[in-house]
């Protein structure tokens, strides 16, 4: 048992390091070069987080694994090889650029892979769960951020693996991503072992702050669990339409730092958000805020709040104040 463990996860490490080679040695990676070159990505972070690219043929790795003593069986298992109508074992990464998913110890488990056009779908094919890889237990770039996180006393929660990159390249090593997908709890739980507090930095898309959304209600929950360590968290705002990568990339990277550092607190980001719904009425709006600022002690940020409340519908903040507490009339 032990023993298959050790040689599955031997293999994905063998299969990274040879994605990598690849990437960087292979005139047949040259289109994948340029294009992570026409992403703004660097070589010196591609190869701290072992992009690769895996070759567009039909068994490269199927072949070399095998020479190398691995069985069938242990290819499938690794989601590295599936089985084609044909009966023939195929790679399951063809022609895409290749992102390592690894532990917190930075053990390889399995892989996101990059399509390079955009008629290519999916854009990203990733490891299907099995007994070795389940998405939903893997921080991105986890291993990588621990030192900086603990030393910043913070971390940047990101959608992608670009993101990352980018991110990281652009000065601010302590970044991870929660890969596309709502954040789970044993991410949560990650998270909060890598520090106290954390930025959410999702993409400012429908998506991404659907997900915002869904993280800030799963980070609540673990806040309220006794035995573990409350994480502080605040919200990121992006110029629409652009991801991490893109700001870093069109912006640079100390545009994207200063982003960083006007995160706003979640309450802050909530009210926000309820007067900016287009077809709200005023009503709506504020039994959407009272909840809200109710659940807030008198401070800074409250009066703030109750500010930005009164601004918006040219009222009295004194008004706002009692309009707040006023019992809900509504159905
Ligand atoms: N993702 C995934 N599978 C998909 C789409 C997305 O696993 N089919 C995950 C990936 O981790 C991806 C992240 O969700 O990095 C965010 O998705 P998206 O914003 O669409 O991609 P980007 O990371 O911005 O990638 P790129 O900039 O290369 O388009
Ligand atoms: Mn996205
Ligand atoms: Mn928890
Ligand atoms: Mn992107
Ligand atoms: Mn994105």
């Amino acid at each position: 048992r032990r023993q298959r463990r050790d040689r599955l996860l031997a293999l994905l490490e063998r299969t990274a390091a040879y994605y990598v080679r690849v990437l960087w040695e292979s005139p047949e990676a040259e289109e994948a070069r340029a294009y992570l070159q026409s992403r703004g990505l660097e070589e010196g972070a591609l190869r701290a987080f072992r992009v690769g690219y895996a070759p567009d043929t039909w068994d490269r790795v199927v072949l070399g694994s095998r020479k190398a003593g691995y069985g069938e069986g242990e290819l499938v298992a690794a989601g590295l090889a599936s089985r084609s109508s044909r009966g023939t074992l195929i790679d399951r990464f063809r022609g895409r650029i290749t992102f390592p998913l690894a532990d917190e110890r930075g053990r390889v488990l399995g892989f996101g892979a990059r399509a390079m056009k955009p008629d290519d779908k999916p854009k990203y094919l990733n490891t299907s769960e099995s007994e070795l890889f389940h998405k939903g237990r893997i921080v991105y770039g986890a291993d990588l951020a621990r030192a900086a996180a603990a030393k910043a006393g913070r971390v940047v929660l990101v959608e992608g693996y670009t993101d990352v990159i980018a991110l990281h390249q652009a000065g601010v090593p302590e970044v991870v991503a929660q890969m596309g997908t709502a954040l789970t709890d044993a991410q949560v739980d990650a998270i909060a072992r890598l520090a106290p507090k954390a930025l959410f930095c999702q993409d400012p898309d429908r998506a991404g702050q659907e997900s915002v959304a869904k993280g800030i209600a799963a980070l609540r929950t673990h806040n309220k669990g006794r035995s573990t360590r409350a994480v502080e968290f605040r919200i990121v705002r992006l110029p629409l339409g652009e991801d991490p990568a893109d700001v870093v990339q069109k912006a640079g990277a100390e545009r994207m730092r200063e982003l960083l550092e006007k995160a706003i607190p979640i309450e802050r980001f909530e009210v926000e958000r309820a007067l900016e719904q287009p077809d709200s009425s005023t009503d709506d709006m504020l039994s959407a805020i009272k909840p809200i600022i109710a659940s807030m002690s008198a401070t800074l940020l409250r009066d703030e709040l109750v500010r930005l409340v009164a601004d918006r519908f040219a009222m009295r903040p004194e008004l706002v104040n009692q309009l707040l507490q006023a019992p809900d009339t509504r159905q």
